[in-house]
């Protein structure tokens, strides 16, 4: 019963504005991904962890990030696609045949804990797929055109989705394979599960798990960093 992690870091960030992609700037001095994969090499319930990158950064990554680290747990580095869904299924391919949990989690979002990453595999043991995920917070406006509200959306049931999310690894690969051949576009892994049928359950996570996006999240996970570490 093994469970592996898929991380994809193979996005260009272009949204931050700068050449490096945002999964390697530097957070508190490392690089964002070394802070992810960080949680998954300790975490114990990881058997294993595959992780994409662009083409250009295989090499660094598998020579130098995982060595210098100590990241025991990768046993592949692969290239990622044009979109995220690609880049997943690109490290799918690679998982072993005895896998039974797949844990995805973006490079991204350095802030997650192994209470996250346990908590998220037990649940997809018992319900074949699982996330961890935040109630909505604020209010929430359906907005039309010439910037007018039409309406205000009841946010009681609103969750926003955020990785780790675990999944049972056939089920997995089987709507990733299926999503490919009939050009279905996903943002995240548990849409697939949620568009073949399968159930996916929330675990709630924390407002600290947060995915770097923007320049000004860089600011806000500096503070996280210093809040944890001081
Ligand atoms: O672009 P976005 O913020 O949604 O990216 C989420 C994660 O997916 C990031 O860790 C990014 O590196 C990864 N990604 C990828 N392959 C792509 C695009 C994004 O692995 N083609």
């Amino acid at each position: 019963r093994r469970v592996v992690a898929v991380v994809p870091a193979a996005g260009k960030g272009l949204r931050m504005g700068g050449s490096v992609p945002k999964q390697f700037l530097a957070l508190g001095g490392e690089p964002l991904v070394v802070h992810s994969l960080r949680v998954l090499q300790s975490s114990p319930c990881i058997d294993q962890i595959i992780l994409a990158v662009p083409q250009a950064d295989l090499d660094y990554c598998l020579n130098d990030l995982a060595v210098r680290y100590g990241f025991s747990k990768i046993t592949k580095v692969v290239a990622g696609g044009r979109e995220r869904q690609d880049s997943v299924r690109h490290a799918l391919e690679h998982v072993p045949d005895e896998t039974d949990i797949v844990v995805v989690h973006d490079a991204v979002r350095p802030f997650l804990t192994e209470h996250m990453v346990a908590n998220v595999v037990a649940a997809a043991r018992q319900h074949g797929g699982a996330i961890i995920a935040l109630p909505m917070r604020d209010t929430v406006k359906q907005v039309g055109a010439e910037q007018r509200i039409e309406r205000t959306v009841d946010r009681q049931p609103l969750w926003l989705a955020q990785t780790p999310q675990a999944f049972r690894c056939d089920w997995l690969q089987a709507a990733h394979r299926k999503a490919h051949a009939e050009a279905v576009h996903a943002t995240d892994d548990a849409f697939l599960f949620e568009w073949v049928g399968h159930p996916v359950v929330v675990v709630e996570g924390s407002g600290e798990n947060i995915k770097v996006t923007r320049p000004e999240d860089m600011v806000i996970g500096e503070a996280i960093l210093g809040s944890r570490t001081t």
